[in-house]
């Protein structure tokens, strides 16, 4: 058994120690936001938060990580308001969407570490792939979170269409400790 905290929440997984991560998350948490991509720690589609540092959950046996914090894209923020999500919403960045919760959490991470990154950084920073190719739009949604994160400007809201009750929705299947 392998204990950690998901989404703050604690969890206690019946599995052996040196299944991914990825695959706790996915089938016994039912936290589908991180995707299974390449498996071979290339893509960053399955890109989590262990510790509050970006790491590819497909590369994680869980036994590796007991007692860490682990924050899925589900976890990020109850309602979509973590400005990278502001942003990506606002610049459109999505295309299939298959990449984007790696992609979202990836820069989270940069964003923390640096608050006003250059394009540099950013490519630098954010080697996720995306078949779809919407790095520009990356660039520039990055760019504009951390302009929201400072206060420059003001939070976007969720585009029309996307219902606020549904976007507060919390995905609530962790597997609960005894
Ligand atoms: Fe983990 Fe591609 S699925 S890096
Ligand atoms: Fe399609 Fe990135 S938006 S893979």
């Amino acid at each position: 058994m392998t204990k950690f905290t998901v989404n703050n929440q604690p969890v206690e997984y019946r599995m052996d120690p040196a299944t991914p991560l990825l695959f706790a998350l996915r089938d016994a948490s039912n936290l589908t936001g991180a995707k299974y991509g390449c498996g071979t720690g290339h893509c960053g589609a399955c890109v989590v938060h262990v510790d509050d540092v970006a790491r590819k959950a497909c590369q994680i046996a869980i036994g590796s990580i007991e007692g860490s914090f682990v924050t899925t894209i589900e976890g990020l923020s109850h309602d979509r308001s973590h400005p990278i999500q502001a942003a990506f919403l606002a610049e459109n960045v999505s295309q299939c969407g298959f990449c984007i919760p790696g992609m979202v959490m990836a820069a989270a991470a940069l964003l923390k570490s640096s608050p006003r990154p250059s394009e540099d950084q950013i490519r630098a920073g954010i080697t996720n792939i995306c078949r779809c190719g919407v790095y520009p739009r990356l660039v520039e949604a990055i760019q504009r979170a951390g302009r929201i994160q400072r206060g420059d400007e003001q939070v976007a809201s969720p585009r029309p269409g996307v219902d606020p009750a549904d976007a507060a929705r919390i995905v609530p299947a962790l597997t609960p400790a005894p």
